[in-house]
């Protein structure tokens, strides 16, 4: 976890943009994030980032998602099903209202001029300021795998994201603020080293409480906690059905003592817009089938309409294939307009 001091600074800055976009003054901004295309899509992404991502692109915000095909190998040694993973992301990102018109939507792999930007930006990093990035650290441990160059200096290649279209707002949950710290001073030693080609860079906290997985721990697919966007109406109610609760029968949200009850509870109340405890004593007595009945409901009704889209989607792999390729051609362009200015700035130009 980033220390206190720069959570509380990144709060702060995420609210001054945040007033600035309320004021209308969306030309200043530009925003960039992404996933990794490792599985489908699920209600944490959706509530934590994709809802947001939205907004901002139909705030008018300058909009791009990068698809981050080379992240998958930072810590893993296949890329087995790498391309039905993309393809489905483009689809949960459609059918989740992210609009090709407006949002540039592209992988690593296609755009060359990006990823060279890692070999100037690697040189303003030291080993022992990657070594220290906590984030790599517990994505290290997690995998299960040793420490590979690519996931240690990953964070430098996400600034190569961020950097090369000049974003300089990022929807980041808190886990990722390490990363938008290393952003920022690469983005500040080049300026100061070579002349300004780069933009000040803020991580944009959301609000949105962050939503659990069934079981009340971080939603993962590794976990099997996980609703995916792309369920069928039956798959999600099956997967509710079978998560754990307790033995108390009167329904309490208590995250601490409760975790699967609260975790349903709070689910139901994201999908709903109601408060998980004014569910919780409507139900009562009612039990963990009553609630499990009501979140599959809640959830079943709010992605009814994002998955009848998927479905066109699923059944238009063309159109799909073509967002893609537009997307990537748009960022070669951006990327290698700013390849140039980098090799300018650098005294590169022969
Ligand atoms: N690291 C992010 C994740 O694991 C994905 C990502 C890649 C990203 N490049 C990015 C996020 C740039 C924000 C900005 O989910």
């Amino acid at each position: 976890m980033p220390n206190e001091g720069s959570y509380e600074a990144a709060l702060k800055r995420s609210r001054e943009v945040e007033s600035d976009i309320a004021a209308g003054k969306v030309e200043k901004y530009t925003m960039l994030t992404g996933d990794r295309p490792t599985g489908r899509l699920h209600l944490g992404h959706y509530f934590g980032t994709i809802k947001e991502r939205v907004r901002l692109q139909d705030l008018g915000v300058r909009t791009n998602i990068i698809i981050a095909d080379y992240q998958v190998i930072t810590d893993r040694d296949t890329t087995e099903h790498i391309r039905d993973n993309v393809y489905n992301m483009v689809m949960d990102y459609l059918a989740c209202g992210i609009d090709p018109a407006k949002t540039m939507i592209f992988t690593h792999s296609a755009v060359p001029s990006e990823n060279q930007l890692m070999l100037p930006f690697l040189s303003l990093v030291t080993e022992a300021e990657l070594q220290r990035n906590p984030t790599v650290k517990a994505e290290m441990e997690a995998s299960g795998h040793s420490l590979t160059g690519l996931l240690l200096t990953y964070p430098v290649h996400q600034a190569c994201d961020i950097l090369f279209c000049k974003g300089n707002i990022v929807p980041v949950g808190r886990d990722q603020l390490p990363h938008i710290e290393v952003t920022s001073k690469i983005a500040r030693r080049f300026n100061e080293r070579y002349g300004k080609v780069f933009p000040d860079v803020t991580g944009l906290l959301t609000s949105t409480p962050l939503i659990p997985g069934l079981d009340g721990r971080k939603m993962s697919k590794s976990y099997g906690n996980a609703i995916s966007i792309s369920m069928t109406a039956d798959e999600t109610a099956r997967l509710i059905k079978k998560s754990k609760t307790d033995s108390e029968r009167f329904i309490t949200f208590d995250p601490d003592n409760r975790p699967g009850v609260s975790a349903l509870l709070t689910t139901a109340g994201i999908c709903t817009g109601r408060d998980p405890r004014e569910i919780a004593e409507e139900i009562g007595n009612g039990g963990s089938g009553q609630l499990k009945k009501y979140v599959t409901q809640a959830v079943n009704d709010y992605f009814e309409p994002i998955r009848e889209r998927r479905h066109q989607y699923e059944d238009d792999l063309d159109y799909v294939r073509d967002v893609l390729h537009d997307g990537n051609a748009k960022a070669n362009d951006i990327a290698r307009q700013t390849l140039d200015e980098v090799r300018e700035a650098m005294g590169m130009v022969y």
